[in-house]
């Protein structure tokens, strides 16, 4: 299969005082990508960080930064995050019914790499199109927590939005958010996700090291061919 296992610490569960030192462990753990959690207060109820930070955090780090928009207007944050070394720009589909294809061309030409996410109570459907139009969306993250916060439950059902996407999109990045830890990534690994961002299952662990080896090991069995 053409899909391989990224693994994504939140950055919203580290120490975001030693936001540099902190980027720099998960990546010598083996971490893949950077999980960047961007609220705005009023598309959910929590406000975190914005450009500055990732503008920031570029200065010390060459690692892919997967930034995910839980904001209201993400046409209004493009160009900044593109400056500040964004690599992914994930913003969320009920919040782009009209422009999606001008979101995705301005990420594009703003040197990142769109993806698409949906909250629980989205329908998958929604996201279809995205994929398939002519400036198509590279990655889908399907939410499995109301999005806002680290550290709620993992939601079960929302796999069976995995597994329509992965029988339809045999080689599209499908990313997980929220409660993946050791004892949900079989779950969402045997659905057909391979982009796995874990927050505080990784930062609460005594080795954040052997938890992202799992996360890993669980998504390379089951998205080798057989
Ligand atoms: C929630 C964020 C997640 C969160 C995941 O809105 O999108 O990325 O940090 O945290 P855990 O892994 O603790 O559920
Ligand atoms: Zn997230």
């Amino acid at each position: 299969m053409g899909v391989s296992p990224k693994i994504a610490p939140s950055m919203l569960s580290s120490d975001f005082a030693n936001l540099a030192a902190e980027a720099k462990r998960m990546i010598d753990l083996g971490a893949n990508w950077l999980h960047m959690d961007i609220m705005d207060g009023h598309f959910v109820p929590n406000l975190t960080i914005g450009a500055p930070v990732i503008e920031s955090l570029r200065k010390h780090t060459n690692a892919y930064l997967d930034c995910h928009l839980m904001v209201t207007n993400p046409m209004d944050y493009v160009e900044q995050m593109g400056k500040a070394g964004a690599s992914g720009f994930t913003f969320h589909v009920e919040v782009a019914k009209e422009n999606w294809q001008e979101l995705v061309k301005k990420i594009k030409s703003a040197g990142m790499r769109p993806g698409v996410a949906l909250k629980p109570g989205t329908p998958v459907e929604e996201v279809y199109p995205l994929v398939e139009g002519t400036t198509p969306v590279e990655m889908v993250l399907v939410m499995t927590v109301e999005p806002g916060f680290g550290g709620q439950k993992f939601m079960p059902n929302m796999m069976d939005k995995v597994r329509a996407l992965r029988h339809k999109y045999p080689t599209l990045d499908i990313e997980v958010d929220g409660g993946l830890g050791p004892s949900t990534i079989d779950a969402a690994a045997e659905a057909g996700a391979n982009c796995i961002v874990a927050g505080s299952s990784v930062f609460g662990a005594p080795e954040p090291g052997e938890v992202i080896s799992l996360l890993r090991a669980s998504v390379e069995k089951n998205s080798s061919p057989l």
